[in-house]
């Protein structure tokens, strides 16, 4: 599986963390930047992951700013993609058993490496569960799709 993994100039030091572990579980990882601490913009980073899921360059995208709230955001405007923004692994799990997440955001400010791998290992140890979860997600596309 292909984790595609970006972050703006808060999470530098946390995506790397990230990365590193990902890498030892034998995920493949694609880091798209930013690789400086200088200030960016997070939308960017965001939508960089989101481009890479939708292109199926990559399985599922990881996307971190300072609080996770704004590249969530940003990820969210993107059609096809459900970003969540998770600081603690069971809805991290949930996220993924039940609305079928396919990018995980959360903050460099707000959570610990050692946190944040057990929330990222939490998310992709899970499955999607369908049947009425899949009834869900069609009407979230349907809200999506009226613009
Ligand atoms: C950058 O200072 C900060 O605003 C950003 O990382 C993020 O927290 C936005 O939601």
């Amino acid at each position: 599986m292909k984790i595609a993994i970006g972050n703006d100039h808060s999470a530098v030091d946390l995506r790397e963390e990230i990365t590193k572990h990902l890498r030892e579980r034998g995920f493949e990882v694609e880091e798209v930047g930013t690789f400086s601490r200088e200030s960016s913009n997070y939308p960017e980073w965001g939508e960089k992951v989101c481009r890479k899921v939708l292109a199926k360059e990559a399985d599922l995208g990881i996307a971190i700013c300072g609080t996770g709230v704004g590249i969530s955001i940003a990820c969210n405007k993107v059609k096809g993609i459900r970003a969540v923004c998770c600081s603690e692994p069971y809805s991290a799990r949930l996220s993924r058993q039940h609305n079928n997440a396919n990018v995980l955001c959360f903050g460099a400010r707000v959570v610990g490496a050692e946190l944040a791998k057990m929330i990222v290992d939490e998310w992709l140890d899970a499955e999607f569960q369908g049947g009425r979860h899949q009834t869900r997600i069609d009407m979230i596309t349907e809200i999506e799709n009226k613009g």
